[in-house]
């Protein structure tokens, strides 16, 4: 029996491991790195978060991985390209914007996207979603303190929850059809969310 392929994955933190849990059904071989020491990437500038990708791919590589997940938004927006170039003929890279973009576009014409600042300002999630779906309106909104409520788990401060909501009420006035937790830290939000809006928005 041949020995089964190690698959990199990783996020900033904690956050990809909701990602993680989707794929180990796969029965796939993973090793996961959460990048606790730098998080969060989400105010960090472009070189910062593609110096702190690289390494991470480069430890993938030095552990024999073909195959890396990029779980996490800020990488897969400031950083995929510019590693796809250094490294795409060494190890297949799986940027998570790009691959989920094409699925978010058949979802509804008016999109609201909760990332990290740098994930907002890339602009990354506009124009994949834009090349599935010319008629969609997305409106891509920084949320600086979710990843700190999430990490350092103050979900049931009152403040976090008057936080969360006012950040979600900003898209709910827009309209969106759909809100996509553009940070793979916000699904561990939902049960403060699901409170403000209805579960299928998101
Ligand atoms: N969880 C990451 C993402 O999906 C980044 C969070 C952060 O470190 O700011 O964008």
């Amino acid at each position: 029996m041949t020995e089964k392929e190690l698959i990199g994955i990783f996020d900033s933190g904690v956050g990809g491991l909701s990602i993680l849990k989707k794929l180990l059904p796969s029965g796939g071989h993973y090793l996961y790195f959460g990048d606790t020491k730098n998080v969060p990437y989400g105010n960090k500038t472009k070189e910062e978060i593609i110096n702190f990708t690289r390494n991470i791919i480069e430890f993938f590589i030095s552990k024999g991985a073909k195959r890396v997940v990029m779980a996490c938004n800020t990488s897969s927006a400031l950083a995929y390209d510019t590693l796809e170039k250094e490294f795409g003929t060494i190890i297949k890279i799986h940027p998570l914007i790009q691959t989920v973009a094409p699925y978010i576009a058949r979802e509804g014409n008016i999109i609201g996207i909760m990332s990290t600042c740098a994930t907002a300002q890339s602009k990354t999630y506009t124009k994949e979603i834009l090349k599935a779906n010319d008629k969609a309106v997305v409106y891509e909104l920084g949320c600086p303190d979710f990843v700190k409520i999430v990490e350092e788990r103050l979900y049931d401060k009152k403040e976090s929850v008057e936080y969360v909501k006012k950040y979600l009420n900003i898209l709910l006035d827009k309209g969106c059809e759909k809100i996509v937790l553009g940070c793979t830290h916000y699904p561990y939000l939902t049960d403060i969310l699901t409170r403000f809006a209805p579960k299928d928005i998101f």
